[in-house]
């Protein structure tokens, strides 16, 4: 008799973002008279820049020629990308990254998902609440959890992010071995100063501890005090990996490229204490799971740090940040407070009411989605997240219904 992994029973119904759309659809189906505007998962919704386009184009091209067809690339990535991402998205802020440390990959949702394999399953995670559920889910389909009892899963050290300590969580105040940092945040668009990130790179080098830094939506950054990576910390080379990904800031939802950049100081420890690279055991999993992102898409993703391309990204996420400011404004003139949506695509609201009920009163009476805060985590309850992902014109009409429903 086969047994199940009884882990993935500890796990709520469905994903959020799953669970979401089938509301939304039933919404829809219930009233298909009524438009709905979706500001709830982050999901771009402009084309690819021009330079990606062309680069994409081009590559497809190459594929139909018998000179510049491939066959199965590198699993790592093709050199040409990690070297432009290691120069572009590295060197250049002074965060000495080698290409052979950059993993290119298809998400960092699944990225940040499977990296956990790597480590001991005794081991003690520090997850933020909220948090982007993936961090959580993986984990508590690797048996890393107890069940979920009053919105928590027994096992795990929540660092709460709230209102005290402005959504950037304290050091924990029991020993972990894995903590998971996402900034900017998801879901409250939150940042972290460089004085605020050496004090969890310390804390891991004293604990012997290793941070999985989340830094998806580090393009929204426009405060040029804030770090865009964890490796402008002096020290995290070996305390530290960390998760970028094309999908918000160059609209690669639907191509899919990512990358995870592994320094080869990182390091865990096996049963006798002794240091152990995680490098190589990353590279391990990467080539024998993954048989790499297609040549065209690395074309793709080359080509976000060419001249051209660089103009276009910035120019797609400066409209973005311009929706989540509308979106802003709109909730403080309704007299809403907000975090977030200037160095980040989301807005997290504090909505004075069950985050699920302000969900389903935007949806009946506005037509519009936003997420549920509590979908995020206990600490989520009560607020609502509007994503800045969608077009200027349908955030301004979103909003103006927001409006006219709250009234
Ligand atoms: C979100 O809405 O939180 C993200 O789009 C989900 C994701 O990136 O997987």
């Amino acid at each position: 008799m086969l047994r199940i992994n009884e882990h993935y029973l500890k796990l709520q119904a469905s994903y959020l973002f799953s669970d979401i759309a089938k509301r939304v659809a039933a919404f829809q189906t219930a009233h298909p008279e009524r438009e709905v505007i979706k500001l709830g998962i982050g999901d771009v919704t402009n084309p690819l820049p021009p330079a990606c386009i062309a680069a994409f184009h081009k590559a497809v091209d190459e594929m139909a020629t018998t000179a510049g067809f491939r066959g199965y690339g590198p699993e790592q990535g093709y050199d040409f990308l990690r070297q432009a991402i290691a120069v572009n998205d590295f060197q250049a802020r002074g965060a000495d990254i080698q290409a052979d440390e950059v993993f290119v990959s298809d998400g960092a949702k699944c990225d940040t998902g499977n990296i956990q394999e790597l480590f001991a399953l005794d081991a003690t995670i520090a997850i933020p609440d909220p948090v982007y559920p993936v961090y959580l889910d993986t984990n508590v389909m690797a048996g890393r959890t107890g069940m979920f009892k009053d919105g928590r899963y027994e096992g795990i050290v929540y660092l709460e992010s709230t209102k005290a300590n402005n959504f950037v969580p304290d050091l924990p105040k029991e020993p972990v071995d894995l903590i998971y940092l996402c900034f900017p945040n998801n879901p409250t668009g939150s940042t972290i100063t460089k004085e605020q990130l050496k004090v969890w790179v310390d804390f891991a080098r004293e604990t012997k501890a290793l941070i999985l830094f989340d830094a998806a939506y580090e393009a929204f950054i426009r405060d040029s005090q804030l770090p865009h990576s964890i490796f402008e910390i002096e020290g995290a080379r070996e305390v530290a990996i960390e998760f970028r990904s094309y999908s918000k800031s160059a609209g690669f939802t639907g191509t899919r490229c990512a990358y995870t950049v592994v320094p080869k100081e990182c390091r865990a420890f096996d049963a006798h204490g002794n240091k152990q690279a995680i490098h190589p055991l990353w590279n391990r999993r990467h080539c024998t799971k993954f048989n790499g992102v297609s040549y065209p898409v690395q074309r793709a993703a080359e080509a976000v740090y060419s001249p051209e391309g660089k103009a276009q990204c910035t120019a797609l996420i400066d409209g973005y940040l311009n929706n989540a400011k509308i979106i802003g404004q709109a909730m403080s003139e309704l007299g809403y407070t907000y975090v977030g949506g200037d160095n980040a695509p989301y807005v997290w609201i504090e909505g004075g009411r069950d985050s699920w009920e302000f969900f389903d009163l935007l949806l009946n009476k506005a037509g519009v989605v936003c997420t549920p805060g509590a979908g995020f985590g206990k600490c989520g309850q009560g607020y609502i997240r509007l994503s800045a992902f969608n077009s200027e014109a349908n955030v301004v009409k979103a909003m103006e219904r927001i409006k006219e429903a709250l009234q």
